[in-house]
């Protein structure tokens, strides 16, 4: 089917919360010390929200910073997808609220959960509608609260993750001006076991004994999702950039998902994009989940790396096994 238009990405804005947990914060709560975490992660800090607070309470400015940035009125979009895992409900979606709170009052709004691999999937959904010529401006946000399913007395998880939301505005434009070439977007459920939270669902409700047994939190044999991650990474990157014949020379940026800096290494170098283009802020705010990509995208414009015209690679591998890729030229 021939595509009514292009998507463009034109705006993007983070927000993560005030409060700093520190390696050396971690050291006082569980056997653990900044020296392994570096080595092994490369994450020095992350932010996590205070009690009461929800995925909303970064979502929502996020959203309204980034429609004040693409100078867009939220009576104009046409949709809200909120890629996450840890909404404020699972029923009302999170998108829903960030709809009411903003005043998209003609805007569809819905969650959408593929984990760490959310936010590329979310883009690759608004991509559809746009390319379809369903919509016209859909308002992408992603974004984890994983300090409300982390046990912070085990250690192989709680160093890992952080807080953070992060919100892209997604437009129709000339079918062959700027925006997102192509995706790719996989699945492999037989690691479902491996990464995961346990007790969330309709599977295995909560109870007041699963609840003090801890069942509700993240659960993550990470030894085992490593290679995965590794495999994965590289695989779907690679097979993108041949699809659409493009060389490490078309890669202005790379904006790997962020789960530890031992994956995202060998993902550049498989796609022989030097370490310099590779944007990296696992160090400050850690794993955030589906908000990983695009609080280090906000990052990037932050240090001047993404103007218009700057062409982005970007790719996530997460909880499912589900993972993903996209290239784009930034901008209007
Ligand atoms: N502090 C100190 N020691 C720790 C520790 C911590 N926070 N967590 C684990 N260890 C110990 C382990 O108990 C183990 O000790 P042992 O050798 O005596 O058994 C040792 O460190 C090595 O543990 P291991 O799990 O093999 O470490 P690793 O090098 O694989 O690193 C992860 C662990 C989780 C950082 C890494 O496996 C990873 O990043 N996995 C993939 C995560 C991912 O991509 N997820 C999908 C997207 S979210």
């Amino acid at each position: 089917m021939p595509k009514a238009a292009r998507a463009k990405c034109v705006a993007v804005s983070a927000v993560v919360p005030e409060k700093r947990l520190t390696n050396a914060d971690l050291e006082k709560m569980v056997d653990t010390n900044d020296e392994w975490i570096v080595s092994r992660t490369g994450i020095k800090e992350r932010r996590i929200v205070a009690d009461g607070e929800g995925l909303s309470t970064l979502a929502i400015p996020a959203a309204q910073q980034c429609l004040e940035k693409a100078g867009v009125s939220a009576e104009d979009i046409d949709g809200i997808i909120v890629a996450t895992v840890t909404g404020d409900y699972l029923m009302p979606t999170t998108a829903n609220i960030v709809q009411d709170a903003i005043g998209a009052t003609k805007a569809f709004a819905f969650d959408l959960a593929n984990a760490c691999n959310g936010f590329v999937a979310a883009l690759s959904s608004a991509t559809a509608f746009i390319e379809s010529g369903h919509s016209q401006k859909i308002l992408v946000l992603g974004g984890d609260i994983m300090s409300s399913v982390l046990n912070y007395k085990d250690r192989n998880t709680c160093i890992l993750f952080g807080d953070g939301c992060g919100a892209v505005l997604v437009e129709a434009g000339e079918v062959d001006g700027p925006g997102i070439v192509d995706f790719e977007l996989h699945s492999d459920g037989s690691g479902a076991q491996i990464l995961s939270l346990p007790c969330s669902g309709s599977a295995n409700p909560p109870t007041p004994e699963k609840l003090a047994n801890g069942d509700h939190f993240v659960f993550q044999d990470g030894r085992t999702v490593f290679p995965h991650a590794v495999r994965r990474m590289a695989e779907v990157s690679t097979n993108l950039m041949e699809k659409i014949g493009i060389t490490k020379d078309d890669v202005d940026i790379l904006v790997p998902h962020q789960a530890n800096l031992r994956i995202i290494e060998p993902t550049a170098r498989r796609m022989g994009v030097s370490m310099d283009k590779v944007i990296i802020n696992i160090d400050k705010v850690a794993n955030t989940t589906a908000g990983t990509i695009p609080l280090a995208l906000a990052d990037a414009e932050e240090r001047g790396l993404l103007k218009d015209g700057t062409k982005v690679f970007l790719v996530a591998f997460g909880g499912g096994f589900s993972w993903g890729a996209s290239y784009l030229t930034w901008g209007r």
